[in-house]
């Protein structure tokens, strides 16, 4: 075991995301050591019942009910923030800066009912605030703004940044459901906040337009100086209607500025966006967050924006970007191809062998049209162990409309998953058949992860 510098961290509350935080440290706790170059404890874990038991393992004497005992230990380095609400979370969080520790969260309403105090505190004291979570899940897009388009101003930012809503609206305009149903659906499925008000009334997004209003113009803009509006009036007619249009209804959180007014324009509110656009084509619990940059042009960003998984993997960034803080470093960490092998004891990682990768195939190929063709590729390629999905014939024509006289058809078949050496051997075998007139044409089909 490499002898690396231990960092203590503190948890306030153990509900959803902060145990799949922890889950998920766990699980790729020797990567992610190797990446931070230091050992992650943690040290001390506020709850409000010591007794619950828990999905996660968790050693029983970290586990105190004083949250301030959290943000007061001298070891704990850094705090990660995560019980809710705006009242004890401003104490704690404020205690904790201006105890020099290092402080992540993903509390919206804290940032953007408090932004100015809590960050004072950490200026105070040199520490610093990271809340990756706090706007639109695991995309990563407070960073973006703050680091990778630092080069810009921002005339205008456009997102789809409350996951209920989106799937709401979504289901709405697949289904042609009523939203009151929708939204018990959404509720049963642990989507909607427990106050669900946050979500379909526009809070929520309001908070997170706080935010990105914020890094990308310097300024917090209170609530009452937004436009707030919310889903419950939209309906599946005014999505049919607007479809006939050519519109898809989204609730959007905009930022557009006027810097010759020097003004800016914060809102939350469902929109007819044009159905080419592409925030007309994220569904279902996705965000995506346009922001246009005066030297990048436009960025979008796509991702879950709600759920356990995306949030914990994007606090663990902040504890990440949090580590790196404390130890000074300048610059993150880059993995070594030489020397350093991302999980010492596996052997060095291997290319992978092209005929072993497996895929979906598309072949299209001109052959005769006579009887036994189809049955002869058929049979060619179940030899070959190939699953067909579709076959498509079409009649080669001689130019007008009439079936050519050398009596040829173009077929054009889809597999199932093989490996690219079956699929070698097929086309080679196929390429050799009197019947086939064409060398066979293939196209990999795509597969993506859902
Ligand atoms: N309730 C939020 C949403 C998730 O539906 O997007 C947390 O920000």
């Amino acid at each position: 075991m490499e002898n690396r510098p231990v960092v203590n961290l503190g948890i306030l509350g153990l509900g959803g995301v902060r145990l799949a935080a922890l889950k998920h440290m766990n699980r790729n706790r020797k990567v992610l050591e190797r990446r931070l170059g230091v050992r992650l404890k943690v040290n001390r874990i506020a709850v409000r019942d010591r007794r619950i038991k828990r999905k996660v393992r968790v050693d029983r004497d970290l586990l105190t009910e004083d949250p301030w005992e959290v943000v007061n230990d001298p070891q704990v380095q850094i705090v990660c923030e995560l019980i809710g609400g705006t009242d004890l979370a401003r104490e704690l969080t404020i205690q904790a800066l201006g105890n020099g520790k290092m402080v992540v969260t993903a509390n919206k309403a804290l940032l953007c009912e408090h932004g100015n105090d809590i960050l004072e505190a950490a200026r105070r004291s040199e520490a610093h605030i990271f809340f990756e979570a706090s706007v639109a899940g695991g995309i990563p897009i407070i960073k973006s703004i703050r680091e990778g388009l630092v080069a810009n101003r921002f005339p205008t930012i456009h997102g789809i940044v409350n996951g209920t809503c989106n799937y709401i609206l979504t289901r709405m305009q697949n289904e042609g459901k009523r939203f009151e149903i929708v939204l018990a659906e959404a509720k049963e499925l642990g989507f909607a906040e427990a106050d669900e008000s946050l979500d379909v009334d526009g809070i929520d997004a309001a908070h997170k337009a706080g935010i990105l209003t914020f890094l990308a113009h310097g300024k917090w803009i209170p609530m009452q100086e937004m436009l707030i509006d919310g889903i419950r009036e939209v309906t599946s007619n005014d999505m049919r209607v607007a479809d006939t249009m050519g519109y898809r209804i989204k609730h959007l959180a905009s930022v557009v500025s006027d810097f010759e007014r020097n003004s800016v324009f914060v809102g939350v509110y469902p929109a007819l966006v044009p159905k080419e656009h592409i925030l007309a084509r994220v569904d279902g619990v996705y965000n995506a967050v346009c922001v246009s940059g005066d030297v990048v042009g436009t960025t979008v960003l796509i991702g879950r924006g709600a759920g356990q998984d995306a949030t914990a993997s994007a606090v663990i960034g902040d504890i990440a970007d949090a580590v790196f803080s404390l130890r000074g470093a300048e610059m993150h960490h880059l993995p070594d191809d030489k020397n350093d092998p991302l999980l010492p004891g596996l052997p060095r990682l291997a290319v992978a062998k092209r005929e072993e990768v497996k895929s979906a195939f598309y072949l299209r190929m001109t052959v005769r049209d006579e009887p036994g063709v189809l049955a002869a590729i058929t049979s060619l390629m179940a030899r070959e162990n190939i699953s067909i999905a579709r076959v498509v014939q079409q009649l080669e024509e001689d130019g007008g409309g009439r079936p050519s006289k050398t009596a040829s058809a173009v077929i054009t078949l889809t597999t199932h998953r093989c490996s690219e050496s079956s699929l070698s051997k097929a086309k080679r075998a196929l390429s050799g058949l009197e019947i086939v007139l064409s060398k066979p044409f293939v196209l990999r089909i795509a597969s993506f992860p859902n």
